[in-house]
């Protein structure tokens, strides 16, 4: 299943929306055909690694990391082709949520005499098919909220300037993160101030496929000739009624889309209305990447699910440009507590990885 996991992880951010999925055909211990998620329209990973495996799936064992689907939507049902294949257990490491799929897909498998065995690796297939769960479970994208700081929280000094909070490997690896997501965002401030494209360039070189890249701009400050309108992907700028119409008129001759949405209580772009909007787009996940006034309105609102942070070890001092911003909790027991979490080094800077909610919570729903 370990396998199996690898190879749905290698396409995340090119099947949305469909779930990434991984498939391993194993027969006498041996893998004989092995598959992901093809980009939509084309075959799901057990039909590929089915094929893959030809004469040899008859009697093997299949490792999947997502209940197959059994119903016919853009592809026929993956149960048929396995069943058609011959293959004698399925290993499937968590159920679907889809309504159409939610344990149908295990009965058919059963019915038709597969040996059908659910749970192993579920914990490993939760955390890839993260995004995949949340959408389909409450409509909305999963959130990640990434920042680099520096070791007194700050993401730029006094001047706005943030080039560079972190070293060059952690920025590459930021890079690839942008090429698992389905789209992108920061608040208009970091456009004023940093100009960002906000485009995937994995080994400095443009992703072919760009996320959709989102502007919080609630009174229409974006300039037309800043970057993210520029090439590199889709732009949508999400203000509200208070933006003037000649602005609006400037941004959509760039070819981005202005959507005009409802104010929050301080006269922002409501962010739980952006994300039912983005979920009903098939956004399945969306990477907020700041600034602090930005992150801290969906902290606020509990719209986080999981927070990316670099650290580099850096002092900037001053009170300008946190993380985080807003008021703060008043104790230290309110503060948000991050579950399973990892960290790794990169170069000088340590990247901490963990989820808002606890994994019985997001997992489940
Ligand atoms: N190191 C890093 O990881 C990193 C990442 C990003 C940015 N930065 C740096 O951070 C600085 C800017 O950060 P910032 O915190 O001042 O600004 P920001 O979060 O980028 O932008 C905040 C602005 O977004 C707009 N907005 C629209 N809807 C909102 C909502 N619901 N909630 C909150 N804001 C909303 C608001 O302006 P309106 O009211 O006009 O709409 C608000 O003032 C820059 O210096 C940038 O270089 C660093």
């Amino acid at each position: 299943m370990r396998r199996a996991v690898e190879l749905g992880d290698a396409v995340l951010g090119t099947t949305s929306p469909n779930p990434s999925v991984g498939c391993v055909v194993v027969r006498e211990g041996r893998i004989v055909g092995e598959g992901a998620t093809r980009p939509p329209g084309g075959p799901h990973a057990e039909v590929v690694a089915l094929e893959r495996a030809g004469a040899a799936a008859r009697n093997a064992e299949l490792y999947v990391t997502l209940e197959p689907h059994a119903h016919h939507g853009r592809t026929p049902p993956c149960t048929a082709a396995i069943v058609a294949a011959g293959v004698r257990a399925a290993h499937v490491a968590i159920l679907d949520p889809n309504p159409a799929v939610a344990g149908r897909g295990v009965a058919q498998l059963r019915a038709a005499g597969v040996a059908v065995r659910v749970g192993d690796g579920g914990r490993e297939a939760a955390w890839l098919h993260e995004a995949y769960l949340k959408h389909r479970r409450t409509g909305r994208p999963f959130v990640t909220a990434k920042f680099a700081a520096t070791l007194d929280g700050k993401i730029a000094a006094a001047s706005g300037d943030s080039r560079w909070v972190a070293g060059a490997e952690a920025r590459a690896w930021a890079h690839e993160c942008r090429t698992k997501i389905d789209a992108i965002m920061c608040g208009v401030q970091t456009i004023l101030l940093d100009d960002p494209q906000l485009t995937a360039r994995p080994g400095g070189t443009p992703a072919k496929r760009q996320p959709l890249r989102i502007v919080a701009d609630s009174r229409g400050r974006t300039p037309p000739d800043a970057k993210v309108l520029g090439p590199g992907g889709p732009t949508l700028i999400a203000t509200t009624a208070a933006a003037a119409e000649g602005w609006r008129a400037g941004i959509e001759r760039t070819g981005a889309e202005v959507r005009v949405l409802p104010s929050d209580a301080g006269g922002r772009v409501d962010l739980a209305a952006l994300l039912r909007l983005l979920g009903e787009r098939d956004v399945l996940s969306l990477l907020v990447e700041g600034g602090g006034v930005l992150h801290a309105s969906l902290f606020v609102a509990g719209l986080v699910d999981k927070v990316q942070a670099i650290i580099a070890p850096k002092i900037v001092g001053g009170s300008a440009y946190p993380a985080v911003a807003g008021e703060g909790v008043a104790r230290m027991a309110d503060a948000v507590s991050l579950h399973e979490v990892e960290t790794q080094r990169l170069g000088d800077d340590v990247v901490i990885v963990g989820y808002v909610h606890a994994s019985e919570e997001w997992a489940q729903g």
